[in-house]
């Protein structure tokens, strides 16, 4: 069942003379767990913004095609009102802190939708054990990590139950520990909960293991769409041009590829595919 359906879209902020996204068409399918790869400016932000309603409804630009969320027109439906079906995180977790405690915090979004008191508790309590912030309710979200903070940011939306999660590079201002904290988070909400999850992020190692497409943006447009296995191959030899990088083992097989039966994306493909 397709939940994201995309298909020509064109989106030009306002006063600009580029088109951010240049025809895009992508469908993406309940449970699906899709990244968005591209350099500097291809347009990653832009396609996450579009798909919550956030661009054109409160970042003016001109849309164009069609675009389809849960059966629902993004551009025609208050942002507020598609957070509650589709969560969004972004790349700076302590901008999206607001509120005294992590507690508050998380019953902020269920308040404003008007949830009723025993719920709030309920989901707060669900959401928090999901991210692995039980025990967390009183700290001040200032106060805690940041890979502690972008689970909070994750609780937040989970807390009102959506069937998507969007990131647009949730990791790219954590430390180590940080990023495996949510890349461990996002993929036991897309394995064990079932949620579709569009990631935009630089780290390919991660896209690899977890990802079933890639969509590559360049300049507003989707230049490759396929499974890992696909896409990185080709992208090989092309990293600088394209702005983005490939997994090790892909390089070094590519470059090697006497000494591999197939060109592998991930660590352990690499074992399977090297002729000892
Ligand atoms: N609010 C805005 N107003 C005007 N132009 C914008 C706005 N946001 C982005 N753009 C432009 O739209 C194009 C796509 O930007 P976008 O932020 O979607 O790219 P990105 O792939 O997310 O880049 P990055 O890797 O830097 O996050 C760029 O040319 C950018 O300058
Ligand atoms: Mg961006």
């Amino acid at each position: 069942m397709s939940v994201i359906k995309v298909e020509n879209l064109t989106v030009q902020y306002s006063g600009e003379e580029h088109k951010a996204l240049d025809g895009v068409s992508l469908e993406i399918q309940k449970g699906e767990f899709i990244a968005i790869l591209g350099a500097h400016g291809a347009g990653k932000t832009t396609l996450c913004l579009s798909l919550n309603g956030i661009v054109p409804n409160m970042i003016s630009a001109d849309m164009y095609g069609m675009i389809e969320v849960l059966g629902e027109i993004p551009p025609k439906i208050p942002v507020r009102q598609l957070a509650a079906k589709v969560g969004s995180i972004f790349d700076n977790p302590e901008f999206q802190m607001s509120q005294l405690t992590v507690f508050e915090e998380v019953a902020l979004g269920l308040q404003n939708l008007g949830v009723d008191k025993v719920t709030i508790e309920k989901n707060i309590k669900e959401s928090l054990k999901l991210v692995g912030l039980e025990g967390f309710e009183e700290r001040s979200p200032f106060e805690i990590s940041g890979g502690q903070q972008q689970r909070l940011a994750m609780a937040s939306a989970l807390a009102m139950k959506p069937e998507i999660l969007i990131l647009d590079e949730p990791t790219s201002n954590l430390d180590p520990i940080g990023k495996e904290e949510v890349f461990s988070v996002t993929r036991k909400l897309n394995l064990e909960e079932g949620l579709t999850v569009v990631i935009a992020e630089h780290e390919v190692e991660v896209i690899s293991e977890f990802a079933d497409q890639v969509v590559f943006l360049e300049n507003g447009k989707i230049i490759e769409k396929g499974t890992p296995s696909e896409i990185f191959p080709k992208i090989v030899g092309r990293q600088a041009s394209v702005g983005v990088r490939v997994p090790q083992v892909t390089e070094l097989a590519s470059n090697k590829s006497n000494l591999f039966k197939s060109i592998p994306v991930t660590l352990s493909q690499a074992v399977e595919a090297y002729k000892a």
